[in-house]
C-alpha cells in the first residue's frame, strides 16, 4: 500500500488542474467522483429536485479558471512584491464544494527565516493598503483568531456578480482540513451533492452566516460528514481519521501546531460503500436526524468513532471568554457544538447564538416534515426564500 506523503501546501496542485476550458474540460472537482450504479427508490422525485437545485450552482470551468487567474495576480503581482511567501487556495474552491460565486479563500504562509514584515501583525496591514491601491474594497479583521483581509471586487465583465475573497495568514490547519474534506469528497459523489444542497438551503433559509449568529458552510459540511460516516446505515463514508497508517509517515503528516492531523489518504484502498440509498433518501434521513438531534448535550466530532461526544466531556457547557490577539475578549458560545476534526479545542459552531440555534433547529424540523411528504408540491417549499 502506498500513502501520500505530500506537504499540506501540495493542495495548491489543485490549482494546476484549473486548466482553461479551451484546454479541455471542466475542473476535475466540478465533476466529482462517479458512483457505479444509479440509486433508484421511492425518493427519486426528491433526488431529482435536489439535483435541479444543484445543477445551476456548479461552478463552470471558466469561472474556476478566472479565479485561478485572480489568485495568481494577487500572488505574483502583489504579495510577492511585498514579501516572498506562499499564497495557497483553500476552502470550497479546493475541497470540491464550491458553488458558482463561492468566495475565494486564500492563505498566506511565510517560511522565510528573516521576513521583512511580521506575518501576523505587520504584513496584513501593509498588504491591506496595497490591495486598496489596486482598487479592491478592503476590510482588515485583526480581532479574529487569525488576521483576515476581506477583499471585495465589484461586478466586472469576468465576475458579473462581483467577487469576495478572504485572505488569512498562517492558518495552516485550514489547509489540512481542506485536504481532509477534499479526500472525503472524492470517495462518494453523494457527499458533494448533499453539501451543495444543504449550503443552498441554509443560505435561502437564513441560517448560514457566522457573522449573524448561525453556522458557517464549513460547519454544515461537518454535520453531513458525521451523518454519512456514523448515522447512515450501512455507512457511506469511512472515518478517515480512524484508519491507521500502514507504512511509516513523516512527522508533517502527523502533527501541525500541536494537533494530530493524521488521516488516511490512500483512496485506492477504500472499498465502495454498501449503502446504495439515493441522494434524496439520504437528504431526507439527514434532515430527520438533525430535527431530533440533542444539541443541548451533544458535540458532533467526526474524528471520534461513533461521531459524538458530550458537552460535559469537552467542558463545553457554557459560554467561554478567552483573550483574543488584541487583548480583547472573544466569546465562544456553546449552544451548538461541532468539534473541528484537527483543532479539537475549537468549536466550529461557536458563532451560533441562542436565537441562531432556535432557527437552525426549526429549519431542520421544517425540512424533515416537508421531505417526509415525498410530494413535489410539498417539498418544493423547502428552498423558499425566508
Ligand atoms: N474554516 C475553519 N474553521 C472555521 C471555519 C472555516 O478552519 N470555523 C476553514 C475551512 O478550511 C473551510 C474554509 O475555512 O473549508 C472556508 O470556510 P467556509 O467559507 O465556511 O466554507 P466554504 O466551504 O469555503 O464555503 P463557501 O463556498 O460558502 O465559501
Ligand atoms: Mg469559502
Amino acid at each position: 500500500m502506498q500513502t501520500d506523503h505530500k506537504d499540506p501546501a501540495t493542495i495548491q496542485t489543485n490549482r494546476n488542474m484549473m486548466a482553461h476550458p479551451s484546454q479541455g474540460g471542466a475542473h476535475p472537482l466540478s465533476a466529482g467522483p462517479t458512483n457505479p450504479q444509479p440509486y433508484q427508490d421511492a425518493y427519486s422525485g426528491f433526488t431529482e429536485y435536489v439535483l435541479s437545485i444543484n445543477r445551476p450552482q456548479y461552478p463552470s470551468a471558466n469561472e474556476m479558471y478566472l479565479k485561478e487567474q485572480l489568485r495568481s495576480l494577487i500572488d505574483v503581482e502583489i504579495v510577492q512584491r511585498i514579501q516572498p511567501s506562499r499564497v495557497i487556495p483553500f476552502g470550497s474552491l479546493v475541497n470540491g464544494f464550491a458553488t458558482a460565486n463561492s468566495d475565494l479563500d486564500l492563505c498566506i504562509l511565510d517560511d522565510s527565516p528573516n521576513p521583512r514584515y511580521k506575518i501576523k501583525t505587520e504584513l496584513p496591514e501593509v498588504l491591506a493598503a496595497e490591495f486598496e491601491r489596486y482598487g479592491f474594497e478592503v476590510k482588515l479583521l485583526t480581532k479574529t483568531r487569525i488576521p483576515i483581509i476581506k477583499l471585495v471586487q465589484g461586478p466586472t465583465a469576468q465576475f458579473p456578480l462581483g467577487l469576495a475573497m478572504d485572505i488569512g495568514f498562517e492558518n495552516r490547519l485550514a489547509l489540512h482540513n481542506t485536504r481532509l474534506l477534499a479526500t472525503y469528497s472524492r470517495i462518494d459523489s453523494r457527499l458533494r451533492e448533499m453539501v451543495l444542497f444543504v449550503k443552498h438551503w441554509a443560505k435561502v433559509r437564513g441560517i448560514n452566516s457566522s457573522y449573524h449568529g448561525t453556522l458557517s458552510s464549513y460547519g454544515y459540511v461537518l454535520t453531513i460528514l458525521h451523518f454519512l460516516i456514523n448515522v447512515a446505515s450501512p455507512s457511506c463514508l469511512p472515518n478517515l481519521q480512524h484508519i491507521g497508517a500502514q507504512v511509516p509517515v513523516p512527522f508533517e503528516e502527523l502533527e501541525c501546531e500541536g494537533y494530530n492531523i493524521w488521516f488516511f489518504k490512500d483512496l485506492t484502498n477504500i472499498p465502495p460503500s454498501l449503502n446504495r440509498r439515493s441522494i434524496g433518501e439520504l437528504m431526507a434521513e439527514y434532515f430527520s436526524y438533525y430535527a431530533q438531534f440533542d444539541f443541548r448535550n451533544m458535540v458532533i466530532s467526526i474524528r471520534t468513532p461513533g461521531g459524538l461526544l458530550t458537552k460535559t466531556s469537552k467542558g463545553w457547557t457554557q459560554a467561554l471568554d478567552r483573550v483574543g490577539p488584541e487583548d480583547q475578549k472573544v466569546r465562544s458560545r456553546n449552544f451548538l457544538c461541532i468539534e473541528d476534526p484537527f483543532e479539537i479545542t475549537h468549536n466550529v459552531g461557536r458563532t451560533v447564538g441562542k436565537n441562531g440555534l432556535y432557527d437552525i433547529r426549526g429549519e431542520y424540523m421544517r425540512a424533515s416534515k416537508l421531505t417526509r411528504a415525498r410530494d413535489p408540491r410539498v417539498f418544493r417549499a423547502l428552498c423558499e426564500q425566508r
